[in-house]
């Protein structure tokens, strides 16, 4: 009998799968079909499957040519398979001709040549037409927005809006946009949805204002100061019917979404504790340390060193007290908030003038989970135990600057596609915003005491 073996991600199947499949049978009398795990996808750089493991196998059972289905879920396992499956025949597409030549080792090579003007990029395309983003603000994180988006199928960045047009002009020359402006209406009439990265203060307008344009919005972190703005805008989208995320690129990376679902998995107990820090010494010119309203260790980082506390922890803290070292400008070099829950506590570290390790650390009643610095472009993480000799790894790829994971949500939500909202919730997006108001408003009063 020979065996044939063939690989693929058989999303929004259609007629070059068929083909392929069809072809790949006629190759010997027993196919055995590798479908892709969602994760490795992600991990090799595919962001936008958007049919579910099981729709894709059950999409390749259907047409009758596959004897076998099995999930390919990492690197490397082709070679295992081939081994293991006793495979005659490896088969793939033209399009991969030559990228698999290290097979022969071990069976015979085939690259079948692929179905013209058919792919399930194109599908995807066509199914929902290119989402046009304009940029808001031309600063640090702008100028890594737009080379990132360029990983996410079925979004295009063409415009950029900076209230000093020079800046505009320079970010969309830089970046070969079509338009670059300093007028919100112009934007307005050019894109689908936005990209805020403008100061932190001007968040919560620039997102009023696209959303009220019925226009999507993936706003940087902090989306608002106020408990308050923060729900009325996730009210006004959906009222206009658009998508509202917070940009904390964290909680859509592969390996924090991980260790999210592996804590409260129960691996280590009860979660009871969650300490997060995140600093990064900045110079005394600098916004963050010059800026005496919204500047500061707290405003700058908390927001990280927020997520996985709101995340695991929950929103209904009953406390939260903040300590802080403060510059003579009154901004904080360093803070600690600290929450107090019903049956448990959690612990910020943020700093822009103090270093620290920039650890995760998560206790609970069987073990504790330790991921460490930088845990926010989490590639690494740890499971232990009381018993030393215990200890689980967990290793994720981390993609370039990590800023297309939260731009491939935010399409794949554009597009009408549910089930990826669980990484960053609307309610822990409020619940931060309401952190950050108690912490403003706590500066605000010592300033003023100290003033007396
Ligand atoms: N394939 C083909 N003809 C096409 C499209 C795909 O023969 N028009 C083959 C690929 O070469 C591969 C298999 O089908 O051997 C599964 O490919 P997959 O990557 O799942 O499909 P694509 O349509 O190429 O997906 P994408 O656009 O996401 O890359």
């Amino acid at each position: 009998m020979r065996k044939v073996i063939t690989y693929g991600s058989f999303d929004l199947f259609h007629e070059g799968h068929y083909n392929l499949l069809k072809r790949a049978k006629a190759l010997g009398d027993y196919l055995i079909v590798g479908v892709t795990t969602e994760q490795y996808d992600e991990a090799r750089g595919k962001l936008n499957i958007i049919d579910s493991l099981d729709k894709r196998i059950e999409n390749v059972r259907q047409t009758g040519f596959a004897d076998e289905i099995i999930v390919e879920d990492h690197p490397g396992q082709k070679v295992e398979d081939v081994q293991k499956y006793n495979v005659d025949v490896f088969t793939v597409g033209s399009d991969w001709t030559g990228a698999f030549d290290y097979m022969k080792q071990f069976c015979e090579v085939v690259y079948l040549e692929r179905t013209k003007n058919i792919s399930s990029t194109q599908v995807r395309n066509d199914r929902h037409p290119i989402i046009r983003i304009g940029v808001i603000g031309t600063g640090r994180i702008a100028v890594r927005f737009v080379p990132e988006a360029k990983y996410v199928s079925g979004v295009m960045v063409n415009s950029v809006f900076n209230p000093n047009l020079e800046s505009a002009k320079e970010f969309g020359q830089k970046f070969e946009l079509d338009m670059a402006t300093d007028n919100f209406n112009d934007l307005m009439t050019e894109v689908d949805a936005v990209y805020i990265a403008s100061p932190h203060q001007t968040h919560y307008d620039y997102a009023k204002r696209a959303i009220e344009n019925g226009k999507h919005v993936l706003c940087e972190k902090p989306l608002a100061f106020k408990k308050a703005e923060a729900e009325e805008l996730f009210d006004l989208a959906r009222q206009h019917n658009v998508v509202l995320l917070e940009a904390i690129k964290t909680a859509y990376c592969p390996g924090f979404v991980q260790l999210v679902g592996l804590a409260k998995s129960g691996v280590i107990g009860k979660i009871c504790d969650v300490e997060a820090c995140f600093t990064r010494l900045t110079s005394p010119e600098m916004r963050e340390r010059t800026d005496t309203e919204y500047g500061g260790g707290f405003t700058e980082f908390g927001s990280h060193t927020l997520l996985p506390i709101m995340k695991l922890m929950g929103t209904d803290y009953k406390e939260v007290r903040f300590d802080s070292i403060k510059d003579e400008n009154g901004i904080d070099l360093y803070t600690k908030a600290s929450f107090v829950y019903e049956n448990g506590m959690a612990l910020s570290k943020s700093g822009v003038g103090v270093k620290s390790e920039g650890q995760l650390l998560i206790s609970g009643t069987k073990g504790y989970i330790i991921a460490e610095s930088p845990w926010w472009l989490t590639q690494y993480f740890e499971v232990r135990y009381e018993d030393p000799s215990k200890k689980d790894r967990y290793f994720f790829k981390f993609l370039g600057q990590g800023l297309r994971y939260e731009i491939s949500d935010f399409a794949y939500m554009i597009q009408g596609h549910q089930g990826r909202s669980y990484k960053f919730t609307e309610k822990e997006s409020i619940a931060i915003a309401g952190v950050m108001e108690q912490f403003l408003a706590k500066r605000r009063v010592d300033r003023d005491s100290s003033k007396q």
